[in-house]
């Protein structure tokens, strides 16, 4: 586990994040006036209601209810993890996320040293591939496939030297050294207890994470045997099943692709970026599954899976497309590309060139067209027996489909194959509740008043004065309302969107996003700013009379004898002023 990412790198990450940006990447956004609106993404509808205001670095809905940040969105939209989606900001903005120290993490699996031999044994393969005198195989054999030196280098392309200890000479000339390079899986334990080089004579490709630290290697043979590829085994920090080849790549330096093309091998992902087609990505020989593709959709909004026309290729899509099933949201598109049997995206885009092959891209059918055929294969639908199993086929799958529009896409075109209306299944309501605004309630208590202009207008709190002397009362949110307005007199700077964050962890977190989601329908700037110094008159005297209460009470409950004079006096006192308060009008927020 890391440290905690200090909350000054977080204030300054949101303000810097232009929200429209990162909105606008996944949800298509329509100017209007100084906000922006789009269909919303989180519910069905067809007049745009998700309102985007870049000013306060805040989005809501005022159909669903939905709203946040930037950070907010990633995490509800991209189904990111908080942490996950700081990083994510972050790489937009060419930061590093800085972790604060803890003593108190305990005991834990330190990988830096395994991240370490990865890397440095990365150094050592790319070196072998200039300067060993076995390398010009290798070489070669790369430039027999096309590959141009600088597409080598881009990809750190290196060469595992034959023998059985390069590796172990150069990063494992002692324990405990050996002991990390058979836990990065690059050497074999050795059942005769001398560890030995897994990578003997191959090219090697080096996989990275997100972050771009190397996490395994695939490494090919030169020209023919067997096994083609070896991979690096699972380790701590390589899981076959979740790494993305070329996806740190696509990405990296702040590149945001629009789309992702999904291939099956190394070379493919090479041979097409060379061509200028670099937003490719494989898995490494496995069919996608719902982990690569979860966090394919948290990276862009369109896929598109692509395969060999062949009856492998078929089921390989197969496999993907119902592993995509539970990933569909709303903006998130995929897309099924075949290709002509006996072909690959390698031979193919290096015969035809980049403009043809973005035009087969430009051609693949959409999940749900490929969903339909697959399912109708053999299926005679003009008799009552094909329809009912297309029925039954396909209800299983639909099933796995988040409740929404898509969901009901599929239902209703099934609807239309199957002539059997009883499959469009009622959908269940968005799963948020739904949060009307309030519209200025006369009920509104002064504390939450407050707030909620404080949200909408964080230059308030200058005019709140010391808020101190509101603490500690049983008021509800009147400790909060101090929070938030000592937090902006240290930070006077802090947007709508950096304030929420700050607060993210606090109890009390979503009904502060629900506030600031509804304007205090005050336009202007004066009035807004009575009403607020108004309100806190209001707040710090009801204070003042939880507080004279309070004492009272406790004066009350102790025997008169033991009361000193002056004690004697101010329960006097307290008494008389409560009977006054309670002959004047009574308060709304009493
Ligand atoms: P391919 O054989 O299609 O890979 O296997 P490729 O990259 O196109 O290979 P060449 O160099 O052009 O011949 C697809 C993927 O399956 C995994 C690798 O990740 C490979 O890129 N694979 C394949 C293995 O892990 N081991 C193998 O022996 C073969
Ligand atoms: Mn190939």
């Amino acid at each position: 586990m890391a440290g905690r990412i200090p909350q000054s790198f977080i204030d300054d990450l949101v303000a810097a994040t232009d929200i429209v940006e990162v909105i606008g990447h996944y949800v298509p956004l329509k100017r209007a006036g100084k906000e922006y609106k789009a269909c919303c993404p989180f519910h069905d509808e067809k007049t745009p209601s998700f309102t985007v205001v870049p000013d306060k670095q805040f989005y809501h809905c005022f159909g669903c209810g939905a709203h946040g940040t930037a950070v907010g969105f990633l995490m509800e939209y991209a189904n990111l993890e908080f942490v996950e989606a700081v990083e994510e900001l972050a790489r937009r903005t060419g930061r590093e996320v800085p972790r604060e120290i803890s003593g108190d993490s305990g005991p834990r699996d330190d990988l830096g040293p395994v991240f370490d031999a990865l890397d440095r044994a990365n150094a050592y393969y790319r070196r072998q591939l200039r300067r060993h005198p076995q390398a010009s195989r290798a070489v070669e054999y790369l430039k027999g496939r096309g590959l141009s030196g600088k597409t080598a280098a881009e990809f750190q392309l290196g060469f595992a030297p034959p023998g059985w200890d390069g590796i172990l000479r150069e990063l494992g000339a002692h324990e405990p050294a050996r002991a990390t390079l058979v836990r990065a899986g690059l050497l074999v334990a050795g059942d005769s207890g001398r560890p030995y080089d897994r990578f003997r004579d191959r090219i090697t490709f080096p996989i990275h994470d997100t972050k771009g630290r190397v996490t395994g290697f695939g490494a090919r043979i030169i020209d023919r045997g067997e096994p083609k590829y070896l991979n690096s085994p699972e380790t701590p920090v390589f899981r076959k099943g979740r790494e993305l080849y070329g996806l740190w790549r696509a990405r990296r330096a702040g590149r945001s692709p629009k789309r992702l093309l999904v291939v099956e091998g190394y070379m493919d992902v090479v041979a097409l970026a060379q061509s200028g087609i670099d937003y490719a990505v494989a898995t490494l020989g496995t069919a996608a599954t719902e982990a690569h593709v979860q966090h394919l959709f948290r990276a862009v909004a369109d896929i598109v899976f692509c395969f060999d026309g062949d009856e492998a290729g078929r089921r390989a899509a197969w496999r993907a497309a119902e592993n995509t099933l539970p990933t569909l949201k709303a903006g998130r598109q995929a897309w099924f590309l075949f290709l002509p049997e006996g072909e690959d995206p390698d031979s193919l885009v290096r015969a035809e060139g980049r403009e043809a092959f973005e035009n087969r891209i430009g051609g693949a059918i959409p999940l749900s067209r490929f969903l339909f055929d697959h399912l109708t294969i053999g299926v005679d639908l003009s008799t009552p027996e094909g329809r009912a199993r297309l029925v039954e086929s396909s209800r299983p799958l639909f099933d796995r489909v988040p409740p929404g529009p898509y969901r009901r896409q599929l239902s209703m075109r099934l609807a239309e194959l199957s002539g059997d209306a009883s499959t469009i299944a009622p959908d269940r309501a968005p799963t948020r509740r739904l949060v009307h605004p309030t519209r200025h309630q006369t009920s509104e208590t002064p504390v939450r008043r407050a707030i909620r202009m404080l949200l909408h207008e964080p230059s308030l709190a200058a005019h709140a004065g010391a808020v101190a002397a509101v603490r500690g009362s049983d008021i509800a949110g009147a400790d909060l309302l101090a929070d938030l307005v000592e937090t902006l007199h240290a930070r006077p700077d802090l947007t709508t969107g950096v304030l929420l964050e700050r607060f993210r962890e606090h109890q009390w977190s979503r009904w502060l996003e629900v506030l600031a989601h509804s304007e205090p329908q005050i336009s202007d700037p004066e009035g807004l700013r009575e009403e607020f110094v108004g309100c806190l008159r209001l707040v710090r005297e009801r204070v003042g009379r939880h507080q004279a209460q309070r004492r009272l009470d406790e004066l009350k409950k102790r025997h008169p004898s033991e009361l000193s004079d002056e004690e004697r006096r101010e329960l006097t006192d307290l008494a008389a002023r409560r009977s006054r308060n309670r002959k004047s009008a009574p308060r709304p927020d009493d």
